[in-house]
């Protein structure tokens, strides 16, 4: 073969890599990217901020956190939180941190990574109710939950009550504050965060935490090299303290 041939060839072949590497559409400068999946009305731990409209919250900062530690560049996508566990079985998303709550009939359909988050379920009322002073007291009467929740799944053993559900929580809400319903059954810190924020006004919440619940991030079931890299990200975060940083900017100092 002749060196004009070689050197052509050597060009050609070194073009076609250039061309294959560009195919790459999720690769960036060589880091991989990490598609997360999330709910964003569900402040503090994912909400979009008014003024930039960036996703933000202590899930976000968190999966950020982790992705970094684990060589991700972390893409976010919103989605409704009944299409998320869809979304992981279909491989449209690697992941989701979505304040999602382990449980056992999801643990059939996805992974999840070791728990990240201890929270439980409250009742909330309007301020001026005072017949409704615990979940006892809830027997047929209008509760508005988020759809494909555990407050969802609460509401609904709850005797001759009627069931609201909305795509999200601050949909929820909006409807007690109407007067379209009696309670919210939601997530204990979220209800917190959105009396603080000025929902006091309006509501309150009664009698004690329903039932303890732990968060996880979940994955497709396939992926267990993911949730074992996941796993140990997490003890890291929590191991040089910070863990214990996000969880003190969103929530204050623990208890
Ligand atoms: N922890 C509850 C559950 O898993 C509610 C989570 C809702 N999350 C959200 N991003 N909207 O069912």
């Amino acid at each position: 073969m002749s060196k004009k041939w070689l050197s052509v060839m050597v060009l050609a072949m070194f073009m076609l890599t250039l061309g294959l590497a560009g195919c790459g559409g999720d690769k960036q400068q060589g880091k991989k990217v990490l598609k997360i999946g999330t709910d964003p009305g569900f402040a503090p731990f994912e909400f979009q901020d008014e003024k930039s409209k960036e996703y933000v919250g202590f899930d976000i900062d968190l999966i950020k956190a982790l992705g970094t530690k684990m060589g991700y560049e972390v893409q976010i996508q919103n989605m409704n939180f009944d299409g998320l566990i869809p979304a992981l079985e279909a491989g449209n998303i690697d992941a989701t941190v979505a304040g999602m709550t382990i449980k056992e009939e999801r643990a059939k359909k996805v992974l999840f990574s070791k728990p990240y988050y201890q929270s439980g379920l409250i009742v909330a009322v309007k301020n001026d109710n005072n017949t409704i002073k615990s979940v006892k007291d809830l027997e047929g009467k209008r509760i508005a939950v988020q759809i494909g929740t555990t407050g969802a799944d609460a509401a609904k053993k709850i005797p001759n009550a009627v069931v609201r559900e909305f795509n999200n929580a601050p949909e929820a809400f909006m409807e007690l504050k109407a007067g379209g319903a009696d309670a919210v059954i939601n997530d204990k810190p979220v209800t917190a965060y959105y009396l603080k924020q000025g929902g006091d006004k309006d509501a309150k919440m009664v009698g004690d935490v329903l039932q303890a619940e732990e968060y996880g991030i979940a994955m497709n079931k396939k992926s267990t090299e993911l949730k074992t890299k996941m796993d140990k990200a997490l003890d890291e975060m929590k191991a040089s303290g910070e863990y214990d940083k996000l969880y003190e900017k969103w929530f204050g100092k623990k208890q």
